[in-house]
């Protein structure tokens, strides 16, 4: 099959995009797929056969015309974070012209990449419980003493689509606030204000295959950072990841219901990953996000994840793209 791997988007994690593509370039079977790279930034859409050869996307019908010759795409495997890969955007854009692709459809995209519209969706699942939170928009007229007077501190501060914590801040005292808030609306015209939830942090893989919705092992994740953030995202090493982390029985039966409900009621396809909080307290699950188009790079947690389930990565993006294109 001829299939194009897409990359690059329109925001701040294209540079966490191009590692992801890397990694799954790397490991499609080239027995079984002929692979594409294309690149897709402000400006346009190309496919880059050598170096600063630029060959433009027909974008009419997503071909590509190579020495005279038309190449159309039997489906399109979308690791693009952010804008316009993981919103829905290309997602509607191959509906309509019908090409498949590996990720969950424009819908569920688009409602996925806003955290708020998420946790609203999500808050019904048995046993799943969300950290109180505010969501604001740039134009909207919300008054800072009410947050203040709403919400316990610490605060974390979200751009409401964002990705990779970029935008993000964790407001420890009320005066810093405004200035959280900010830096949050330059990434986003909504954001997240949420109270902090104090437990150990974990983020888990789900995916289906032949059916059926599979559970990758967890990892925990003990940031040395004051919060996860890009720079312990992205830094091997600034970041303690244990896959599998350490888990009681109950927690694990219990934390796989939970993010198997969570796949089925956001109707997800695809591989996705699930971020979650488990209270110290109580030993609750909180949730923290669904990232429907997950990180890749060396340090992300998916290819952890497939590695320590025992199977290789060319035979799980092998899976997903029978499973999702056919
Ligand atoms: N948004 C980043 C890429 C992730 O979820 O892995
Ligand atoms: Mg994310």
């Amino acid at each position: 099959k001829t299939i194009a791997l897409l990359t690059g988007g329109t925001t701040g994690e294209w540079v966490v995009s191009v590692k992801s593509a890397a990694t799954i370039a790397q490991n499609l079977d080239a027995d079984l797929y002929d692979v594409y790279k294309i690149m897709l930034n402000d400006h346009s859409w190309f496919y880059e056969p050598a170096d600063s050869v630029k060959i433009e996307i027909n974008r009419n019908d997503f071909s590509l015309t190579l020495e005279g010759k038309k190449i159309k795409f039997d489906g399109v495997f979308i690791a693009i974070h952010g804008s316009p890969g993981e919103d829905g955007k290309l997602q509607g854009y191959f509906d309509m012209l019908q090409i498949p692709y590996t990720t969950c459809d424009a819908l569920t995209s688009s409602i996925t990449m806003n955290k708020g519209y998420t946790k609203a969706i999500v808050s019904g699942i048995d046993e799943l419980f969300t950290a109180k939170s505010i969501q604001i928009f740039k134009d909207g007229n919300y008054h800072i003493d009410e947050i203040k007077k709403d919400l316990k501190l610490p605060y974390f501060i979200k751009p409401n689509s964002g990705g990779s914590s970029i935008g993000m801040t964790k407001v420890k005292h009320a005066d810093d606030l405004e200035t959280a808030l900010d830096k949050a609306f330059k990434e986003d015209n909504q954001v997240l204000i949420e109270e902090f939830v104090s437990g150990r942090e974990f983020s888990i893989g789900v995916f289906k295959a032949q059916g059926e919705v599979t559970v990758l092992p967890t990892t925990e994740v003990i940031p040395a950072n004051e919060f996860f953030d890009f720079e312990a995202k992205y830094t091997p090493g600034a970041t303690e990841e244990i896959t599998p982390g350490n888990m009681s029985n109950e927690e694990y039966e219990r934390v796989h219901r939970i993010v198997k409900d969570i796949y089925k009621k956001l109707n997800c396809r695809g591989i996705v990953r699930i971020d979650y909080f488990l209270e110290y307290e109580t030993g609750n699950f909180y949730f923290i996000e669904i990232n429907t188009i997950p990180g890749q790079t060396a340090t992300s947690f998916i290819p952890q994840q497939v590695a320590a389930m025992g199977i290789s990565l060319k035979a799980f993006y092998t899976s997903l793209l029978k499973e999702t294109i056919g």
